[in-house]
């Protein structure tokens, strides 16, 4: 009869082989490209995207961040970067795509986005095609491509969410929160969006607060919109993640046993063994799709 040594070994290697599995499939079905982002402003999508970009790194992920916020590059301050180039380098044709990439802790890597993301919109067809192509040839490198964007419910941030495989929604339990993220929501659900969505509460001061607050907004869009919207888990209000952005490391590397850093762990376990949603083309595709919804006033000459 197997001991309880035995059963336990074999549990853990069914486990790893089940992963080892995951990450393989993972690979042989591309990209997957996943934005993030809120409705108000300051909910915790910058520290989110960070931190699940290493909990997924953790699991064998190779991951890319688009810091696509227009305002200030979230991600590189959090690490204490001062990127030379952004993507407005690539745009003009100063540099590659594979230039601006700054690596991150364990091997999480970053486009600063910068300006070059509005100018994508004044690209002629020739410029679009080899921004295209810059992306498309880094496609096999990355498993993820992560996208943290502004916030706000305008266009551009609409833009993101449309052109990607899947959405996290990311609100804390304040009701002005809860009300731009079910905003945001609708928002996607009135241009018929393709994108999966998924809900994440941050900030949650207890589990049953989270859990209950985050199963509400979930079940009231899909009652009023018919829209879909998985509630993925949440992260506890934690004193650790203010200390972390204050030294710029990410609580995830910093604070290992802090709740914050558990809660992330689960939602990337979440991420990764979910059925993911059917990808859309990988990098390309959604370079294309974010242009095509790019809001275009700024392009047209004034009549
Ligand atoms: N789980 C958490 N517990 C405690 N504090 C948090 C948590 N998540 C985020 N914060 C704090 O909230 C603040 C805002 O976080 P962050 O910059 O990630 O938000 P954001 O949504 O990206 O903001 P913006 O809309 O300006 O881009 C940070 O100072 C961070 O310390
Ligand atoms: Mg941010």
């Amino acid at each position: 009869m197997a001991n309880q040594g035995d059963v336990l070994r074999s549990w853990v290697r069914t486990k790893a082989d089940q992963t080892t599995r995951e990450v393989l499939k993972q690979r042989l079905t591309g990209t997957r490209v996943l934005t993030v982002t809120s409705g108000k402003g300051g909910v915790g999508k910058s520290t989110l995207v960070l931190n699940v970009s290493l909990a997924l790194a953790e699991r064998g992920q190779r991951i890319i961040i688009l810091d696509a916020d227009l305002g200030l590059a979230n991600i590189n301050i959090m690490l204490g970067n001062e990127p030379v180039y952004t993507l407005w380098d690539v745009v003009e044709q100063r540099v590659s795509l594979r230039d601006i990439l700054v690596t991150g802790p364990s091997g999480v890597r970053i486009i600063p986005g910068g300006s070059g993301i509005t100018e994508l919109a004044r690209l002629d067809a020739v410029a679009i095609a080899h921004i295209i192509d810059a992306f498309q040839e880094l496609e096999g490198e990355c498993d993820w491509l992560i996208i943290d964007t502004s916030a706000g419910i305008s266009d551009n941030v609409l833009a993101f969410v449309l052109a990607a495989d899947e959405a996290l929604v990311v609100t804390n339990p304040e009701p002005t929160a809860l009300a731009d993220a079910y905003g945001l929501i609708k928002a996607v659900w009135e241009q018929d969006g393709k994108v999966a969505l998924r809900l994440v509460m941050n900030r949650a001061q207890t589990r049953e607060q989270g859990n209950r607050l985050g199963t509400r907004l979930s079940d009231l869009a899909e009652k009023a919109l018919g829209q879909s919207v998985e509630f993925l888990g949440l992260v506890s209000d934690d004193p650790v993640v203010a200390r972390s952005v204050m030294r710029q490391v990410p609580f995830y590397a910093a604070y290992p046993h802090s709740e914050a850093t558990y809660d992330v762990a689960d939602l990337a376990d979440r991420l990764l063994h979910r059925v993911p949603p059917p990808r859309r083309g990988g990098w390309g595709a959604f370079v294309k799709r974010l242009v095509e919804n790019w809001p275009r006033e700024m392009n047209q000459d004034p009549i």
